[in-house]
């Protein structure tokens, strides 16, 4: 299937990320929000992104103009109508995914394919919601998105083979390294990474080691670019525990009950670098350790 429209439904953290890497690909791109300010903040990041690219000699002045001008911002949904592949990157909530699915099936024509950024919800359950299973995958970005390569393409239980195809092609578009997994709690990479972060929050709770020399020992004997937890700072620790929570309601194995360390710091409103304050303290400017927190 030719793909030359593309909606991108959510225009925050990932959704302007993968609007910039569809729109830098040379694909007419239309992304939606909610609120005016919204959508705009997620064009003003696309626009800092792409100044940055010109500052390190990446792209052009040219290239920038020329992806910029392919995004149109919009709080109109009906654009989608108008479009070959529909990415929904809105909050994290099953409830909301299924509401905008459902208007977006009613909105859009048959051949429309629609693809889901979850990081944790069944693409099966999802697609459910919807009267086209067979055109509904799961394209699971990784975040900072223009940097990250990879891409989970993930079948649901009654994602066509022309539907699989079509979405890893695309991502491979996008200059991205697609994998095919199949549909299940966490998927692949953030369940194997959620079995990884367990294991991390029973050391800090034991006493093992510190957050911050848990992180240096993950980057410097592991090779990980980040340590877990300025990762999960990066990410949002909201989504973290989505994703454990996840697991654990599919499961039911205690390996992968989520860690109440994980649970209180969700609770008490720090999330990470989006609020100023997660596993570190950012409010500074600088990443500082945090000494106010009692596990
Ligand atoms: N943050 C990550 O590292 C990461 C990685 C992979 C996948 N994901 C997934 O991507 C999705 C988005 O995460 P994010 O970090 O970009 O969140 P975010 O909070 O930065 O952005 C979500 C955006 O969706 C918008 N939105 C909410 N309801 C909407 C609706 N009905 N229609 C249109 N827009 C709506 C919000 O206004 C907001 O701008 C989530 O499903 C998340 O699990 C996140």
């Amino acid at each position: 299937m030719k793909i030359k429209k593309i909606m991108v439904a959510g225009s925050g953290f990932m959704g302007s990320g993968i609007a910039q890497v569809a729109a830098a690909a040379g694909f007419t791109v239309v992304m939606q929000d909610i609120k005016d300010e919204l959508v705009q903040k997620g064009m003003a990041t696309i626009e800092k992104n792409l100044k940055n690219g010109v500052a390190k000699g990446k792209l052009s002045e040219e290239d920038v103009k020329a992806t910029f001008d392919r995004i149109t911002p919009t709080l109109d949904l009906a654009l989608a109508k108008d479009c070959d592949v529909v990415i929904e990157v809105i909050f994290e909530n099953k409830q909301a995914k299924t509401e905008l699915f459902r208007k977006l099936d009613e909105l859009c024509p048959r051949e429309v394919i629609f693809a889901s950024n979850t990081s944790s919800i069944p693409i099966t359950e999802l697609a459910a919601a919807t009267k086209r299973p067979e055109r509904f995958a799961g394209m699971h970005f990784f975040s900072p998105v223009p940097v990250m390569k990879l891409v989970e393409v993930i079948r649901g239980l009654k994602t066509s083979e022309e539907t699989a195809v079509t979405i890893k092609e695309l991502a491979e578009k996008f200059g991205k390294i697609p994998v095919y997994v199949k549909d299940g709690p966490g998927f692949l990479v953030n369940r194997v990474n959620a079995a990884l972060r367990n294991e991390v929050y029973r050391c800090l709770a034991e006493g093992v080691a510190t957050i911050e020399d848990i992180d240096k020992a993950l980057k410097f004997g592991l090779n990980h670019p980040m340590g877990p937890f300025e990762l999960g700072d990066f990410v949002g620790l909201e989504i973290g525990l989505a994703v454990a929570e996840t697991l654990w309601e599919n499961f039911k194995d205690p390996k992968w009950a989520p860690s109440l360390i994980l649970k209180k710091m969700v609770a008490s409103g720090d999330l990470g670098r989006k609020t100023g304050k997660g596993w570190y303290d950012y409010t500074s400017g600088e990443k500082k350790p945090r000494t106010d927190l009692n596990f």
